[in-house]
């Protein structure tokens, strides 16, 4: 029987994956906060578990599944505990969750998430279990409201899915096509956000580069970053992720002319050789990319950039991992995030032949991690010296004794903390320390 009371109310959220499944937890809590439940920490004290999963990977599954096996044991303690699982591997696995895993209640997929209100308040009527999987977004899904985990830094989506099908990814097929919110309802949102004292804002979409072509005359990914700019209530913006492809020189010139406009480009080119890029269905070519950076570097001095790539896609030869590693040493990035591919059943590039096997994967891995270390750490040894505007985050993770933040280019700083600097404030840092992955530093003097 329960061990907790029948009026417990809390939940406990576990996130996994990207951005927009963090933002999208926020949302999944602004609902369950409406029907009076609070967050606890503890998981054993919750009334209500979800897991918002991603299936990017393999290695992310593996995980949750390991998490969904461990659940089984608080289920048993305590039958009145709901248990759901949201978001991408919801959407994907959805038959295989319901039908094996018997102690979950609640199934809920990417398209479904604004019912999560409704549908706890349904399962502790009824007391059955719930599978909520539309395979297609509803039109005009209604706002939900949202519990933002910080105070300083929001993430706002501007539009969801995808259109690409790079032939590795699932992305699209667990999202669905893009949907673009409309500009008057993000402005309204980071005006809103701005008169909270919110700091910083990320604009999220799996392509933000596309936003607004799914509606034939409407305003383009560059309009929404001028007028959320000349709004001028929050100190920072940045957006998440572009396709290079789709990044053009009216982007790039709303990012130099913007006052607020972080100058970071994420740039994911995935793979430095032309025949893996056209497998892979990216839509350019090296040559396109490396004169797409010449352009971010001639129109906005100092910015950094940052990219995504993906070590051992099928049929990726020596040579052509090989040329991976000749566009990293060329384009000079300041941090890349290298993943080993990982086959998604369903995607064009499972079926293909010749997939790498793990350990030549792994290899590739380990010596592109090591150029790239290099060139990081290189780069950030540049800074030595120089003042950065740092936005104050909190405490180091590492150090009660120190103190963290972010410069406009999204490196980590960190330094001793005087007591002078508070969380959200605009602080100038003496950068004295270029490491790989951080700067350290001493405060000189709040903005
Ligand atoms: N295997 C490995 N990495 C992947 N990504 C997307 N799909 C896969 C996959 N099947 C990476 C891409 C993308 C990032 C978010 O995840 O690099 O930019
Ligand atoms: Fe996946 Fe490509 Fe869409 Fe990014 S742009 S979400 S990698 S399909």
């Amino acid at each position: 029987m329960s061990t907790l009371p029948d009026d417990h109310k809390s939940y406990h959220i576990i996130t996994y994956g990207c951005q927009m499944n963090e933002n999208d937890s926020e949302r999944l809590a602004g609902q369950l906060r409406k029907l009076g439940y609070e967050e606890t920490r503890d998981m054993a004290d919750a009334a209500i578990i979800l897991l918002n999963t991603c299936c990017v990977r393999e290695s992310a599954e593996k995980k949750i599944y390991g998490k969904i096996g461990e659940l089984k044991r608080l289920k048993a303690a305590n039958p009145n505990l709901i248990i759901g699982v949201a978001g991408c591997m919801a959407q994907k696995d959805r038959d295989k969750l319901f039908k094996k895993a018997a102690h979950i209640d609640l199934v809920l997929g990417t398209h479904n998430l604004h019912q999560l209100g409704e549908l706890v308040e349904e399962i502790l009527q009824s007391r059955e279990r719930v599978l909520a999987v539309w395979e297609q977004a509803e039109q005009n899904a209604p706002d939900v409201p949202t519990i933002r985990k910080n105070q300083i830094s929001a993430w706002v989506p501007i539009m969801y899915g995808c259109n690409n099908f790079c032939t590795y990814c699932i992305v699209p097929y667990v999202r669905g096509r893009e949907r673009s919110r409309p500009l008057s309802d993000i402005v309204g949102e980071v005006r809103e956000l701005g008169g909270q004292g919110f700091k910083e804002i990320t604009l999220l979409g799996q392509n933000v580069n596309s936003y607004g072509k799914d509606v034939p005359g409407h305003a383009d990914f560059a309009d929404l970053l001028t007028a959320v700019d000349r709004d001028g209530t929050i100190a920072r913006i940045r957006y998440m992720t572009s396709h290079p492809r789709d990044m053009n020189a009216k982007v790039i010139a709303a990012i130099r002319d913007g006052n607020h406009i972080c100058e970071h480009f994420h740039l994911p080119v995935q793979a430095g050789s032309d025949a893996v890029l056209a497998r892979m269905n990216r839509g350019y070519t090296v040559d396109y990319y490396l004169n797409l950076v010449r352009q971010i570097r001639r129109e906005v001095p100092g910015a950094s950039l940052t990219t995504d790539i993906i070590v051992g896609f099928p049929g990726e030869t020596e040579e052509e991992f090989s040329e991976t590693l000749n566009v990293i040493k060329t384009v000079r990035f300041d941090a890349a995030y290298t993943f080993l591919y990982s086959q998604r059943s369903g995607t064009p590039a499972a079926a293909m032949p010749d997939q790498v096997p793990p350990d030549i994967k792994k290899e590739r891995l380990q010596r592109l991690m090591q150029a790239q270390n290099d060139i990081s750490l290189e780069l950030n040894r540049r800074q030595e010296g120089q003042r950065v505007e740092v936005l104050v985050e909190g405490d180091s993770k590492n150090d009660a004794n120190k103190m963290m933040g972010r410069t406009r280019t999204n490196k980590i700083v960190i330094w001793e903390k005087t007591g002078a600097e508070t969380v959200g404030d605009l602080v100038q840092v003496e950068i004295s320390s270029g490491q790989t992955w951080v700067l350290k530093g001493h405060l000189r003097q709040p903005v």
